[in-house]
């Protein structure tokens, strides 16, 4: 494994993203590589773009100019000839069963349980079989911290349950890259320590994952690399005691200092 390292290449490679909602320019030329089992925090104020990008990578938003590559695929486009080719639904399904992705809103089916909500994607979408697919999420629920709760519904869970229940769903199609978009958000504050912890095990267990939040401590205690966005742009990116420490741009700056 080491002696390949040198030549690894990045899971994720975006260049020169751009994305427009009509005339309004949301990114501006997003260039980002993420390396195999790197976890990237994106930081930003509101509206600059985080959650657009995340959309971005796994084509739940078509990019308007740029290339957006995972595992060495380019995401909803081919090439043919010198000309970029919209993928077959199909195709896109498949490149996105590939990225876990885990909202704010945790989205649990209501009228399913635990299990069920865990198992449906694997069984029902990828054909799976379905004793294997128990198997692996009583594995995931194990990993989550959630064994006791395999036959529960959603609606029994507290909102951090919930919210580690979509991340077992999320890791239930053995994603080669996570996307987090402010999974405790949505959590009172005594349940964010909960998600944080699992998101931290699976920082350390080599996921890898690309996860906007606002815990500057969770960026500080388990990101590889902090990105700052501003207005479309990144901004400044770098180890986080680099950018959280001393950040260089007074955009950074200043968006770090609401939080002290
Ligand atoms: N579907 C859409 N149609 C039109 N405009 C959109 C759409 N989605 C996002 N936008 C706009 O794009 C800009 C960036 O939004 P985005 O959600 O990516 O920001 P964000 O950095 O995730 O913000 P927040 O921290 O509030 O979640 C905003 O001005 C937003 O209003
Ligand atoms: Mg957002």
């Amino acid at each position: 494994m080491t002696a390949m390292n040198a030549t690894t290449e990045p899971l994720v490679k975006a260049r020169n993203v751009h994305k427009a909602y009509e005339s309004l320019e949301v990114l501006k030329g997003i260039d980002l590589d993420v390396m195999p089992g790197e976890v990237v925090v994106i930081l930003g104020p509101s509206g600059s773009g985080k959650s657009t990008f995340l959309r971005c990578i796994n084509h739940l938003e078509a990019i308007g100019r740029g290339s957006i590559m995972v595992g060495g695929e380019q995401i909803g486009y081919r090439l043919k000839g010198d000309r970029l080719v919209k993928l077959s639904a199909n195709a896109i399904a498949r490149q996105r069963s590939r990225i876990g992705m885990v909202f704010q809103q945790f989205n649990l089916y209501p009228h399913m349980t635990v299990l069920q909500n865990i198992i449906e994607a694997p069984v029902g979408v990828h054909g799976e079989n379905r004793a294997a697919a128990i198997e692996n999420a009583e594995r995931l629920l194990a990993r989550v911290g959630l064994s006791d709760k395999v036959h529960s519904y959603p609606r029994q869970l507290s909102g951090g349950q919930q919210q580690r229940v979509a991340i077992a769903r999320a890791l239930a199609i053995r994603p080669q890259l996570m996307l987090f978009d402010e999974p405790t958000s949505a959590l009172d504050p005594e349940l964010v320590g909960e998600v944080l912890n699992t998101m931290r095990d699976l920082a350390e267990q080599g996921l890898t994952m690309i996860v906007v939040t606002h815990e500057i401590s969770f960026a500080r205690e388990a990101a590889d690399r902090v990105v700052f966005m501003d207005d479309g742009h990144i901004v400044e990116q770098g180890k986080p005691d680099d950018v959280l420490g001393n950040p260089q741009h007074p955009r950074t700056k200043a968006f770090l200092a609401r939080f002290l």
